[in-house]
């Protein structure tokens, strides 16, 4: 697939807000500071859509991306940062949960989870939910960058154990060496034909 057009389409803080589109779409959740945005960003060829920052809960809205004017990519706060506001942590946790629960155009999730410290209870709950929903969904590993290459041969496993699931797909990516990138696009092709 080849990205020719990014449009910011909607900036939704509310589920209210969710809006109804003719278009397909997939979306990207993870931890907070997990590399979602990075990953938005390298998909598209740095256009620099997303915002990225050191700082985790950067993005606190879904931001849907039109592309190609014919799909969306849907990107979702983070997940579990525990210096953020609890009342803050509800809504977004309420966002998240009613936009993966009604969504009808919602034809596959990317679960990104850090590879160096690898899944969290809070991924798993992630992952529980996805499965109890019946959403397909694909593991990205992100930062591989950050792994020796004997920890690059057990991540695999690490992801497994994590997520106590022998049969995930799983995508190593990084959007330092843009490593991943190509297979993510195709799993996105191939979800939206589905
Ligand atoms: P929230 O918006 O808070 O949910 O975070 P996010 O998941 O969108 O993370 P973001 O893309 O903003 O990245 C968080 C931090 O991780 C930034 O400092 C990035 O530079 C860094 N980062 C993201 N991807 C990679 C990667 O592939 N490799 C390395 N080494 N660092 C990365
Ligand atoms: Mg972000």
């Amino acid at each position: 697939m080849k990205i020719k057009k990014v449009k910011l389409y909607k900036t939704v803080y509310a589920p209210e807000e969710l809006p109804q589109t003719p278009y397909k779409e997939v979306a990207f959740v993870g931890r907070s500071n997990v590399g979602k945005s990075s990953l938005l960003n390298t998909l598209v060829n740095n256009y620099k859509i997303a915002k990225v920052s050191s700082e985790p809960g950067k993005t606190r809205s879904v931001n849907f991306y039109l592309i190609n004017d014919k799909f969306f990519m849907v990107d979702l706060p983070g997940y579990g940062f525990a210096k953020v506001p609890f009342k803050e942590q509800k809504r977004w946790r309420d966002l998240i949960e009613k936009y993966l629960k009604e969504r009808d155009t919602l034809k596959g999730v990317f679960l990104l989870v850090d590879s160096k410290v690898g899944p969290t209870e809070k991924d798993k709950q992630m992952k529980d939910w996805l499965d109890f929903f019946g959403i397909p969904y694909v593991v990205v590993a992100t930062k591989v960058d950050k792994l020796k290459s004997s920890e690059k041969q057990k991540l695999k496993r690490k992801v497994e154990e994590g997520l106590k699931d022998k049969n995930l797909e799983i995508i190593p990516f990084s959007s330092k060496t843009r490593e991943g990138r190509v297979e993510v696009l195709k799993r996105i092709e191939r979800l939206l034909e589905a």
